[in-house]
């Protein structure tokens, strides 16, 4: 057996930040080195999506990954075994062929997606190459970089109890001029939002995503609060700190209704109300970027968003692209967003994600590489974000380990690797 063969595969079920069973992957090559890899999972998911395999029943509420589990140590495990760690195409298409549908509903996403990160950093042990430089080649990075974080300071939606309409509204650091900076400014901003929500008798326990709940009825006063965050902790809105929002409006649309349903503001809105509802946002604070401001199919919707607003800010697709390709190609052909957001367990392998970053990359697209609201401790997509250059991270807020694990390998890389940091460069349109 070749140095670099995939000698041993083995699955296993464990908890993410909700407490719920996800799966985790350790590869062996032949040689000794080892990958760990294990997967993440959303709330406020699309319906284009890979597969996520849970097992029903009665266990862990029928959010068990037992199967998933036993297809990894059962035929996956038999099919790679032997296989060139180092071809990481290679194994991803082969990964898909054995399953052989297009949302990998058979095997699971979880299976698949576990094995080819798992994989990936098996291959860098191998190479004796940090993850992130080992990514970089396999993505052909000109020139790596370190990614604007955008930090969760306020949520609400599906991540916290539907306590607002709006899922997230985060800080973007404009100042900083490395990750440690933009680490440091954003905790600034986090904090001085906690204070001020204590003093108005504001509860401050963590949403999902570490971020504060204050439960407010509209988006207006949650920028309110943002803003007066942003300047308590004596920055300059706009210039020194600006705001990102996703709106996650897939979780909105009512079908029955063929509308939004805004809960707490207690209205319904058609997308024309929901753009002009964004760009007021837009008017009257300093918006940057604005995710899923509206629903996963409504193409015609998010032309006309792109049309009014796509030159002044960013409009990134979650929900709307899935990390897909097709999908990607179908908005860059429409004229729909100008930036994806990118969930390797949306696409289900690590080659289907990097070439979704490449698409949108030779279109103009700013990447944002994602977390999901359930996370594990694994910081692969940390090394992700630098090995592909892309311009923006979101992780969550500055609290709870699995957001965490994240940010420190990010000041990890910042230091041993001496790559450059990309600001704002890509974010402000
Ligand atoms: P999810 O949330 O992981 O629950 O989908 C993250 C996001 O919507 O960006
Ligand atoms: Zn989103």
């Amino acid at each position: 057996m070749a140095d670099a063969a995939i000698r041993s595969i083995v699955a296993r079920q464990i908890l993410d930040s909700r407490g719920r069973p996800t799966v985790e992957v350790d590869v062996r090559l032949a040689d000794g080195s080892f990958g760990r890899a294990s997967v993440p999972s959303g709330a406020s998911t699309g319906t284009h999506e890979a597969h996520e395999l849970r097992d029903g029943g009665s266990e862990h509420d029928g959010l068990g990954v037992r199967r998933a589990v036993g297809h990894v140590n059962g035929e996956i495990a038999a099919a790679l075994r032997g296989a060139d760690a180092r071809e990481q195409r290679g194994i991803d298409a082969r990964l898909r062929q054995l399953d052989g549908t297009p949302r990998l509903e058979r095997l699971g996403a979880n299976a698949v997606l576990g094995v080819s990160l798992a994989t990936c950093r098996a291959a860098a042990a191998h190479l004796r190459r940090p993850l992130y430089a080992h990514l970089a080649a396999l993505a052909a990075t000109p020139e790596i970089t370190l990614p604007m974080p955008m930090v969760n300071v306020l949520s609400g939606g599906l991540h916290a109890g539907c306590g607002m309409d709006v899922q997230d509204f985060l800080v973007v650091p404009a100042a900083a001029g490395s990750v440690a900076e933009a680490i440091a400014l954003a905790g600034r901003v986090r904090n001085a939002a906690a204070r001020l929500m204590q003093r108005r008798g504001l509860v401050t326990l963590l949403a999902d995503e570490g971020g504060l709940a204050p439960g407010f009825g509209t988006a207006h006063e949650a920028l309110q609060l943002m803003v007066e965050a942003i300047e308590a902790a004596g920055l300059r809105q706009g210039a020194e700190a600006t705001i990102a929002i996703d709106v996650a409006a897939t979780s909105l649309w009512d079908a029955d209704a063929s509308a939004y349903r805004l809960a707490r503001e207690g209205r319904l809105a058609t997308s024309d109300e929901m753009i002009a509802m964004v760009e007021g946002w837009v008017r009257d604070f300093p918006v940057v970027s604005v995710e899923d401001a509206l629903a996963e199919d409504d193409w015609a919707g998010w032309q006309r968003l792109t049309a009014s607003l796509g030159h002044r800010i960013r409009l990134i697709g979650d929900d709307l692209f899935t990390t897909d390709l097709a999908r990607l190609s179908r908005g860059i052909d429409r004229g729909v967003a100008n930036g994806v957001l990118v969930k390797l367990n949306q696409n289900g392998t690590l080659t289907g994600t990097l070439e979704v970053v490449a698409a949108a990359r030779a279109a103009g697209y700013a990447a944002v590489i994602s977390a999901r609201s359930g996370e594990t401790e694994d910081p692969f997509i940390a090394d992700l974000a630098v090995g592909t250059a892309a311009s923006q991270i979101k992780i969550g807020s500055l609290r709870c380990g699995e957001r965490l694990a994240k940010y420190n390998q990010l000041l990890r890389i910042e230091e041993e690797s001496g790559a450059g940091f990309a600001g704002m460069t890509a974010v402000r349109r």
